[in-house]
């Protein structure tokens, strides 16, 4: 199971409607994916169809196995470890304890790795024990990087916080990759796009998530666009990009055997 985290600590810059749509994008073409929903907004819960559950923050703490808090979701191969409200407070919970930044990658290690192919981690607009927990417990990060005038703005503190925690605490998170999000055909857009992809090069995936009012409708409905519209745009879009993560060669951190093959879809 390859574990990937989005994240960001600017809100709005579409971590929520990457973290559903790679998902989704990544089920179409066969693969089983756990999301983790660890934003006491719910968002990504909401989105996929389910409601704020209690038990995260007590795997967080190191005292619930993951196992016990999947959920199924409205889309087909995609499950969920739905968000819990105290999760806004689990900062508090765990002051004083040490070590406590490790204890969700232990709970990810207890997970079965052979019953998913990826696991998501959706995260809140911050750089707080949660983030840290969950870079901790990942091998691969996810920034989208909105093609607006401020889009650069928060890069550079989500970076220097991943590198602090795979030199400290995780050697085995890759360097971080990025997705421009919300590119419209504006100037501004295509100017900020550029620049990211000329600064950060192949780290760039060359798919860029495009502006799309069905993407910011859907989020209301609990029901993401690549299961309304399955051989939509939207959905090819994500889809485009799940072919490129699936693409990239990663070493396990538990030393996990390759993925099976993925089971055909049809979709293209
Ligand atoms: N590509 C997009 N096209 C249109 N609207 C989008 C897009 N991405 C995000 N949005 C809208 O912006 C809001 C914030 O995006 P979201 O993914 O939740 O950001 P974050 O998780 O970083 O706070 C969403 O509710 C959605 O309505
Ligand atoms: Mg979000």
């Amino acid at each position: 199971m390859r574990r990937i985290a989005i994240a960001c600590e600017k809100g709005g810059v579409g971590k929520t409607s990457l973290a559903v749509g790679l998902a989704c994008g990544l089920a179409q073409l066969g693969h089983r994916v756990l999301v983790m929903d660890t934003d006491n907004q719910a968002a990504a819960t909401r989105w996929l169809g389910r409601e704020h559950m209690p038990g995260l923050t007590r795997s967080f703490a190191g005292n619930l196995p993951l196992e016990r808090l999947v959920q199924t979701t409205c889309a087909e191969r995609v499950e969920i470890i739905p968000a819990s409200t105290s999760l806004a407070t689990l900062e508090r919970s765990l002051y004083g304890i040490p070590h406590a930044v490790t204890f969700l990658g232990q709970a990810i290690d207890e997970l079965d790795q052979e019953r998913w192919d990826y696991l998501i981690c959706d995260t809140p607009p911050s750089l707080g024990i949660i983030v840290n927990a969950v870079l901790t417990a990942v091998q691969e990060l996810i920034v989208p990087v909105e093609a607006r005038p401020m889009g650069l703005a928060g890069l550079s503190r989500i970076l220097s916080t991943a590198g602090r925690t795979q030199r400290r605490l995780n050697h085995s998170l890759c360097e971080a990759r990025l997705v421009i999000s919300r590119a419209n055909h504006t100037d501004v857009s295509r100017s900020v796009e550029a620049q990211v992809r000329k600064r950060y090069g192949a780290r760039v995936f060359s798919t860029a998530i495009p502006e799309r009012i069905s993407i910011a409708r859907s989020s209301g409905l609990g029901i993401p666009v690549s299961v309304q519209e399955p051989k939509g745009l939207v959905a090819k879009i994500y889809r485009k990009l799940a072919r490129e993560v699936r693409a990239i060669e990663t070493v396990s951190r538990t030393g996990s055997p390759p993925m099976r093959s993925p089971t055909a879809t049809g979709l293209t």
